[in-house]
């Protein structure tokens, strides 16, 4: 039976002990979120989901900068969702929502996203969370992946060998049925724009 990890580069599960380097705000500076939102283009008043948005570190920026966006912050571990939740009681955001991303949510997400945002996400999923995350788009929707660059030498983010060189990124999603619509080179890392051609 095909595993969540399957076709993973990296296939460990984020440790959440490892959540403060996710809210370390130096990651605005050379991942800024102005960027980002740029790229995602979400439509007004549409549904943006974050794939695995972990403590919400880019989920709170889109809330704040997009407030007539209905933002979905899904996340596989109560952990993280639990970070999450503390950062909202803390700083309320009425259009973020945390969401637990198991077979019951997602079934009832399907096909309600404009856009979908994924960061640094795409070298740890398996395909079958791929796949899901597809099936989260309304027609017309897109998918924005955003990843450590493996090409490149880098003083931050994880070891070369654990993410994907823009190419091997392209081709991933692509052979799943995706399409690459825009292609960006970040500092360290590789954006890609994806819409829906066809999925196995
Ligand atoms: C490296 S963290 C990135 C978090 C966030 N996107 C950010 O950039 O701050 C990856 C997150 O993806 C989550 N994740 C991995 N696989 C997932 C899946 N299949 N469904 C939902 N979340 C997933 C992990 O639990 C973790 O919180």
């Amino acid at each position: 039976m095909e595993s969540s990890r399957d076709g993973a580069k990296q296939p460990e599960r984020f440790d959440p002990g490892r959540a403060a380097q996710l809210d370390d705000p130096a990651r605005f500076d050379y991942l800024p979120p102005a960027e980002l939102f740029a790229l995602l283009d979400a439509p007004k008043g549409g549904v943006v989901v974050d794939f695995g948005a972990g403590t919400g570190a880019y989920a709170f920026k889109l809330a704040q900068a997009r407030p007539d966006l209905d933002i979905l912050a899904l996340d596989e571990q109560p952990q993280m969702l639990e970070l999450l939740k503390k950062k909202l009681s803390l700083n309320p955001a009425a259009n973020l929502r945390p969401i637990l991303a198991d077979g019951k949510s997602l079934e009832a997400l399907r096909g309600g996203a404009d856009r979908i945002l994924a960061v640094n996400v795409l070298h740890e999923v398996g395909d079958a969370p791929l796949r899901q995350m597809a099936d989260l788009l309304k027609p017309g929707g897109s998918i924005l992946f955003v990843d450590w660059n493996g090409a490149i030498e880098r003083p931050v983010g994880p070891p070369r060998d654990h993410v994907l060189t823009p190419e091997e990124a392209a081709r991933r999603v692509q052979t799943l049925g995706m399409e690459v619509l825009t292609r960006r080179a970040l500092r360290y890392h590789y954006a890609l724009v994806c819409g829906l051609s066809r999925m196995d």
